[in-house]
């Protein structure tokens, strides 16, 4: 049952991940630039998912997750205030709670952080692991994101 729970909330996670959003060639500006970070962290999660669902290429997830951990590391700067543009789907709360929205970006950075350094034998931890970033996604995202109408 727990497993199920956990396959659930990664199906989240992959849905929104490949998912870009349909206004992404209409933003400008940070609001871009930080749409094209999440799509890159989507594409590697997606790529880490892949792997882990065919047990091929299990090597390459540290590489996978160093993307997502570098990207992580650079969110916050993507966030400036006042940056609420069309078509951001970026929430007022950001900026009215701050603190948690960082504390959600370290959050992820230390989770991919993790995942690198899980050993590429041991399908068991990387699963785990992949789990909890991909649910540091969906945390973000449950707060901080207004949800795509369609
Ligand atoms: C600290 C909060 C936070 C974390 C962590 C986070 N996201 Fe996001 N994500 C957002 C916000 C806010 C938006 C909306 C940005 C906008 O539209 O301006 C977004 C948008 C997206 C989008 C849509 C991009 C587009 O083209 O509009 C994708 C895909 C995405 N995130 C994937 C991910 C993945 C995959 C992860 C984890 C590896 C992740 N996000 C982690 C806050 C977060």
């Amino acid at each position: 049952m727990k497993n199920l729970i956990s396959v659930v909330a990664v199906g989240i996670a992959l849905a929104s991940a490949a998912f870009a959003h349909e206004g992404h060639d209409h933003a400008t500006g940070v609001v871009k630039e930080r749409m094209i970070t999440m799509t890159s962290m989507g594409q590697s999660l997606l790529a880490i998912s892949k792997r882990l669902r065919a047990n091929k290429e299990l090597d390459k997830i540290a590489g996978d997750a160093h993307v997502i951990h570098e990207l992580a590391g650079k969110l916050t700067k993507q966030f400036p205030p006042g940056s609420t543009q069309y078509p951001t789907a970026a929430k007022p709360a950001i900026w009215q709670d701050w603190a948690s929205f960082e504390r959600q970006a370290k959050k992820l950075e230390a989770e991919a952080e993790k995942l690198m350094n899980v050993k590429a034998g041991d399908g068991i931890a990387l699963r785990a692991q992949f789990r909890v970033v991909a649910q540091a996604c969906d945390g973000c995202h449950e707060t901080f994101r207004t949800p795509k109408e369609k």
